[in-house]
């Protein structure tokens, strides 16, 4: 199980310390459950030397596909692995929605960080118009086959895809238990077509969309959903400490469950 907040455009110079540190202590006790943080660029730095040497570990939220040049205002896969980062979000649906950024791009994008090293956390989800009209499975499916084009992978740890409805981002609202389910078990399936079983039964599949400590639990105790995406409740430690916990309480419940 992946606990992974997004910071999204949110902290400052010092309450990006005071989170990142209060991350920390709220992981001190998670168990088996991982724990990840995406700040603003400009903070990656110093919220890993506050994350260094904890089980906290750093992603970014966004990189470029090409490794350096003349791209004002840009940042590298290269850059973000030497500063420590372990993860990088990316074709998140703000980024498709307000940049424009195109599956094609997504792609470019997914391919250049498994190379330098990073794991992407590849985002898909649909919006609430195609989910009205039933095309929720078509539109998420493309999002899948066009990130996951032209290369091969040789460890499911080295991939992670996040279901994240438009409709449910920062709306308050979630997807219901069983959707999620639905999306991630045909997100495994695509997977275990283009990479097969093993990597398919391996890989971590995030939802996210308006996960609180409320409804953590009912959605991490789905087959298919191996950890969260979270936007607004990561920016408080205590709150995303309580998600922290609802996904080491579902890890230890499905274990208990497996040894009896
Ligand atoms: P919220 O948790 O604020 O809905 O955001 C989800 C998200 O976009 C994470 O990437």
């Amino acid at each position: 199980m992946l606990i992974a907040g997004n910071w999204k455009m949110n902290t400052d110079a010092s309450s990006c310390v005071e989170l990142a540190r209060g991350v920390v202590q709220e992981s001190e006790n998670a168990g088996v459950v991982r724990v990840t943080v995406c700040p603003p660029n400009v903070f990656l730095s110093t919220v890993g030397t506050v994350l260094n040497g904890t089980r906290v570990s750093l992603g970014a939220q966004n990189m470029h596909a090409l490794g350096s040049g003349a791209y004002t205002g840009e940042v590298s896969g290269e850059m973000l692995h030497s500063l420590g980062c372990r993860f990088v979000i990316l074709g998140h649906s703000e980024r498709r929605q307000h940049f424009g950024e195109t599956d094609a791009e997504v792609n470019r994008k997914v391919k250049k960080a498994i190379k330098v090293k990073l794991v992407p956390i590849v985002c898909v989800g649909e919006n609430l118009d195609q989910r009205r009209a039933g095309r929720e499975r078509e539109v998420v499916a493309s999002q899948v086959k066009y990130a996951l084009e032209g290369f091969t992978l040789s460890s499911s740890n080295a991939l992670i895809i996040a279901y994240e409805p438009v409709w449910a981002i920062g709306t308050g609202e979630t997807a219901s238990p069983v959707q999620a389910q639905d999306m991630h078990a045909l997100i495994r399936k695509l997977v275990r077509q283009q990479f097969g079983e093993k990597i398919a039964s391996g890989l971590h599949i995030l939802y996210g969309g308006s996960m609180t400590p409320t409804n953590a639990k009912d959605l991490l105790s789905e087959k298919d959903v191996d950890g969260g995406l979270i936007g607004g409740a990561s920016l408080n430690a205590d709150v995303f400490g309580q998600i922290i916990q609802a996904a080491k309480d579902v890890e230890q419940g499905s274990r208990t469950a497996s040894t009896t």
